[in-house]
C-alpha cells in the first residue's frame, strides 16, 4: 500500500512486537510501520475496533501506541530511535 519514494543506506532498527522494523533516520514510528505494512496501531477501548493512523500530524490521536513502556504515545509525532520497543495499544491506558 505504501512505498518509499527513495532509498537510503542509513537505517534505524526498532522492535515492533517481536518483529524488527527497518526505518530511515527521521521517520516517525507511524510512517515506519506503514512503510513496513503494519496498518493497525491500536484497538479501541470500547469496541476493540482496529485503528490506523489518519492525520499523521498529531490531531486525530488514532496512532496511540506503547513506546518504550509508555502508553498513549502519538506514533505520528515520535521519531524512530535505534532499539526502541513499540507495541500496539489495546484499550485505554491508565493515567500515572
Ligand atoms: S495519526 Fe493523527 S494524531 Fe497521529
Amino acid at each position: 500500500m505504501f512505498r518509499r519514494l527513495e532509498t537510503s543506506a542509513d537505517v534505524v532498527r526498532f522492535d515492533f512486537e517481536g518483529r524488527t522494523i527497518i526505518a530511515r533516520p527521521g521517520d516517525t514510528v507511524a510512517a515506519a510501520l506503514l512503510a513496513a505494512g503494519e496498518i493497525t496501531l491500536r484497538v479501541t477501548a470500547v469496541s476493540g475496533s482496529p485503528r490506523a493512523p489518519y492525520c499523521m500530524m498529531g490531531v486525530c490521536f488514532e496512532c496511540l501506541m506503547e513506546i518504550d513502556g509508555a502508553g498513549n504515545r502519538q506514533a505520528c509525532l515520535t521519531p524512530v530511535v535505534e532499539g526502541m520497543q513499540v507495541r500496539r495499544q489495546s484499550g485505554a491506558r491508565g493515567v500515572l
